[in-house]
């Protein structure tokens, strides 16, 4: 039983590797390392004590996957690898189809054709689009404002018409909010290879004093204190999330679509503040003007997962802040 981690160097998913390999599952990773660093893979390692194969390719090469169908008995597979700027997807719209849909289909694809059938899609809270109430519950209606929201939801689409097709089908579709957060060894974190696009690794920068200041975009928001409010999730909360998703479709096939959120949501200056209060260090910040597309506030009902996966995030705000920082500092000095 080995279970294929696509995008296995990636921020969420090495996260979520090291939480498999602790829990003692066979795995292979492939990555085309478009967003990664191949260091990533001895860091699971040493962090894990185990050994286990990586590929350096694309989920879009069906005759690399079949190669590693055939050299490996893989039963599922956890799909992560896939573009997630929302500006970058507003530029360039068919790299965003060509690589989260186009990807999915050629993995499918190959699944189908090979006999594996339990599926984890890393989906994401974009797929909703303006809140028309909140909590965002599973039902709530998805109308995504940006192609890469559109992406994820047309593997929604798909993945819920091969569900149907056929009931060997067993398909968990993880809606995440806003990881942030790093492993407790402090050797792998969010390390994207150009500038972020979150706030969370942009702030580690500016900790770092790799950039001047942290622009916060928009503070006349009706929120609390006018800044943006988000749902961040611990990223090992999340990589949790993936183990019980994982025992849910062995036991029950057919197509799932669960929020992995907190059911909170935190402000910009609230993270910037917590930050700045549990490690010590300073955040200098400039209020920029609103950004084109950003929503003001969203957050999960965390309800479905507490139900149907018996899990739900346990990790603080300020444990969030302290091991990006912890992370961030262990990288610097390596
Ligand atoms: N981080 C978030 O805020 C967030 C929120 C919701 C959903 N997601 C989704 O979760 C998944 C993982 O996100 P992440 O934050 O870890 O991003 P990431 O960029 O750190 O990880 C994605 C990995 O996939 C690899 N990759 C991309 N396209 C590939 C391809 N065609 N073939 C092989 N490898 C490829 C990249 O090199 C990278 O290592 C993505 O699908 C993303 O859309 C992320």
């Amino acid at each position: 039983m080995t279970i294929l981690i696509t995008g296995g160097l990636g921020f969420i998913a090495s996260h979520a590797a090291a939480s498999l390999l602790e829990s003692n599952q066979e795995l292979v990773l492939l990555d085309n390392l478009c967003n990664s660093q191949e260091s990533v893979h001895q860091k699971l390692e040493k962090l894990t004590d185990r050994k286990f194969p990586f590929y350096r390719g694309d989920v879009r090469d069906k005759k690399l996957l079949r190669k590693i169908f055939s050299d490996h008995s893989i039963t599922a597979v956890m799909h992560f690898a896939g573009l997630k700027s929302v500006a970058e997807s507003v530029k360039d719209p068919l790299l965003y189809f060509d690589n989260n849909v186009g990807g999915t289909i050629t993995l499918l694809e190959v699944m189908q054709e090979l006999g594996v059938y339990q599926f984890i899609f890393s989906s994401s809270a974009t797929v909703y689009g303006v809140p028309e109430y909140l909590p965002y519950d599973e039902s709530h209606p998805t109308k995504p404002i940006n192609p890469y929201g559109q992406s994820k939801l047309q593997v929604e689409a798909i993945l819920k018409d091969l569900a149907a097709s056929d009931s060997r089908w067993a398909i968990a579709c993880l809606r995440y909010f806003n990881p942030v957060g790093a492993h407790p060894s402090h050797l792998i974190g969010e390390l994207p290879n150009d500038q972020p696009n979150n706030l969370m690794p942009f702030m580690m920068q500016v900790a770092a004093k790799q950039r001047p200041f942290l622009t916060v975009f928009g503070n006349d928001y009706e929120t609390a204190d006018g800044t943006g409010e988000r749902d961040y999730i611990h990223v090992m909360d999340l990589a949790e999330g993936h183990e019980k998703a994982l025992a849910l479709i062995q036991k029950t096939p057919g197509m799932h679509i669960i929020n992995l959120g907190t059911g909170k949501p935190h402000s910009v200056l609230e993270l910037v503040r917590t930050f700045e209060k549990v490690t010590g260090e300073s955040i200098p910040m400039q209020i920029g003007k609103r950004r084109d597309g950003d929503l003001p506030v969203y957050y999960a009902s965390a309800d479905k997962a507490k139900d149907v996966l018996q899990w739900q995030a346990t990790r603080t705000l300020a444990d969030m802040c302290l091991s990006s920082w912890q992370f961030q500092l262990q990288h610097l000095s390596s």
